[in-house]
């Protein structure tokens, strides 16, 4: 399976887009005059779904910030993007904050227009494709300093989606089957410590880090939000759970700022993670990192 995050597909908002809310006005004039628009390349973007494509994955995993500004235009134009990897397999798929940029319903609600048969309903969700599973969970709302919260009710349920899984105490080997809990927010940084600064961060991550010490069925989490990738971990109850974040798959090849495009292959068998690819845009071409997956940090 393949794991990409953090595409921030980008279209020069209409004015009347900058008129919805103060946080769009304010990424749109990072991204147009202060000059973050070049820090994402859609040449870069196009590579990744071809390259995703080619390696024929069962699954893939999107953790969300498939936008700059969350405007229709993005919106259509990420869809018209990842058309192929929509249509060729299950494709997991939930939203960042730069996906919930103004007030709607309920976070997810304008995204799901156009990402609906992907997203699901509002809410907590799980879905076996195989020897995995996923459980998505909602943790973006509209918020001007980007502070993420899961919804009322949303770790409940995520808690009732897990007891449908049935395991009852059978490991994940006995099982066959390795669960990922992704989310779009980090729990931890690179360094092992609770993610921050606070006006970044998930502000009730222990809440969620106490459902995953309580539920030995989780086995990963995936996430993104922090575009330079890391994989940390997290004590659970059957031992150190992983946490994966490839980093920004969608970012422009800018070498002297350690900075490049990257996702992650996933081989899950027997309710074991097998094996962790990351793969690296090279300024030609994605390629498996060298020295093994996050060796070479950032
Ligand atoms: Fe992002
Ligand atoms: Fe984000």
């Amino acid at each position: 399976m393949a794991h990409i995050t953090d595409l921030h597909v980008q279209r020069p908002p209409r004015l009347i887009d900058l008129v919805t809310g103060p946080k769009r006005l304010i990424g749109a004039l990072n991204l147009y005059l202060l000059g973050r628009r070049a820090h994402f390349s859609a040449a870069v973007q196009q590579a990744l779904v071809q390259t995703v494509e080619d390696l024929r994955p069962d699954v893939v995993v999107c953790t969300g910030d498939l936008t700059a500004i969350a405007t229709d235009d993005e919106f259509e134009a990420a869809r018209t993007l990842l058309r192929p990897l929509l249509d060729r397999q299950p494709f997991v798929l939930l939203a960042g904050n730069h996906d919930t940029y103004v007030r709607e319903a309920h976070p997810g609600a304008n995204m799901r227009r156009w990402f609906g048969p992907w997203m699901g309903p509002r809410g907590a969700r799980l879905q076996r494709l195989g020897e995995a599973a996923f459980l998505t969970v909602e943790t973006c709302r509209a918020h001007l300093t980007s502070r993420g919260h899961t919804p009322p009710g949303e770790l409940e349920q995520a808690a009732t989606l897990l007891d449908t899984l049935g395991m009852r105490g059978r490991t994940p080997e006995e099982e066959g089957l390795f669960v990922f809990w992704c989310q779009h927010y980090p729990l931890r940084g690179r360094s092992g410590a609770p993610y921050g600064p606070a006006t970044r961060c998930l502000a009730d991550a222990p809440q969620v880090e106490a459902v995953l010490a309580a539920r030995p069925e989780i086995s990963a989490v995936l996430h993104g939000h922090e575009h330079h990738g890391f994989r940390s971990a997290l004590p659970g109850s059957r031992g150190p759970i992983p946490i994966l974040n490839p980093g920004a798959s969608g970012y422009a090849h800018l070498p002297d700022r350690r900075r490049t495009a990257h996702f992650c292959v996933y081989d899950v068998q027997g309710g074991q993670l097998r094996g962790v690819e990351r793969y690296a845009w090279d300024g030609g071409q994605f390629r498996p990192e060298a020295g093994g997956a996050f060796a070479t940090g950032g």
